[in-house]
């Protein structure tokens, strides 16, 4: 008997412990906010969002619907997930080429996360956002005037700028879509791109934008991106820099296209001291090391055991903690 409860003792404390993403949704945590370089819940406690993106919205549409945001929250364990709408109609069919299509993708999936009590991160998901300024006004404008009023709501108004000046060009851009955003939802957060594909945190660090809720992304690719991008963010952060990494991939993007287990291990830990927030690239089935599914996923089994590739069975093990 004395076992028994022992050992039920030890289970609840393991309970108790484990930051299992998939508890800590929208009804317990609410309205977000930034305080000082932290994400806080509405009790101005520190809050950590885990979960997942959403691929390319013109190339795996079949992931883009309630099915899927069901299978990221049971399944995947997330509290948010990143919806990564294609936009340059250079790469076969984007917003700017097929808004009504690409507005309904978004809508589907903001609305599903909505009834899945989850968070979700409305990305303009391209790397020459700053040449489409009045559609990402436009875009923005629209959608935070229909679903501002929901906490569940987070906006990336532009995914990966490459070599822009932040300075002259970038902060430039965030400034008019944030004006847009903040006209019609005065409190949820923003989330603004770096340069150098999200890797340069640095530069806001030195010339931040003015405003409340407004933080900076960083991506990485674990086995290509390694401790030099992890000083330069953290040098960022102590500086004071609020960051959100709307992109990460457990793989080398160069040549070798495999995970890195041990290089990933590293960020997640790097990731979880600062209590940073973070979505896992991707969901998709592709024949790519990053991929979380593996090939012809069905929308209802995504992130279920037998469907999971190497990495996505090691980012469903993160968002477990
Ligand atoms: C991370 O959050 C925990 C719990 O709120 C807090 O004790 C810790 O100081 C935070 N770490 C940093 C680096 O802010």
């Amino acid at each position: 008997m004395k076992l028994i409860i022992c050992i039920s003792l030890a289970l609840l404390a393991l309970l108790v412990d484990a930051k299992d993403a998939a508890k800590e949704t929208v009804s317990k945590h609410g309205q977000l906010s930034v305080k000082g370089a932290n994400l806080v819940n509405k009790n101005g406690e520190i809050v950590q969002l885990k979960g997942m993106a959403l691929y390319w919205s013109q190339w795996m549409p079949q992931y883009w619907n309630k099915d899927t945001i069901d299978g990221i929250h049971d399944s995947c364990h997330s509290n948010v997930v990143r919806a990564s709408m294609a936009v340059d109609d250079g790469q076969g069919g984007g917003y700017l080429f097929d808004p009504d299509t690409q507005m309904q993708r978004v809508e589907t999936v903001i609305e599903a996360a909505i009834a899945d009590d989850l968070y979700i991160i409305v990305d303009w998901h391209e790397e020459k956002a700053d040449t489409h300024q009045a559609q990402a006004v436009d875009f923005f404008s629209k959608i935070s005037k229909k679903y501002g009023k929901h906490p569940n709501i987070l906006y990336e108004t532009f995914n990966e700028p490459t070599d822009q000046s932040w300075s002259s060009t970038l902060k430039p851009y965030h400034e008019a879509v944030i004006k847009a955003i903040r006209a019609n939802d005065p409190n949820n957060i923003i989330i603004v791109g770096t340069a150098q594909w999200s890797q340069r945190v640095d530069e806001p660090a030195d010339d931040p934008i003015k405003g409340t809720n407004i933080m900076y992304t960083l991506h990485f690719y674990a086995g290509t991106h390694k401790q030099w991008l992890r000083d330069l963010a953290q040098g960022a952060i102590d500086k004071g820099l609020p960051i959100f990494v709307t992109e990460y991939g457990t793989d080398n993007v160069d040549v070798v296209n495999q995970v890195d287990e041990e290089e990933s291990k590293l960020w997640w830990a790097w990731l979880d001291k600062n209590n940073l927030s973070y979505t896992n690239w991707a969901i998709c089935d592709a024949n790519e090391a990053s991929a979380a599914l593996i090939a012809n996923t069905p929308a209802n089994k995504v992130c279920q055991a037998d469907y999971l590739t190497l990495s996505g069975k090691l980012v469903v093990e993160q968002n477990k903690k």
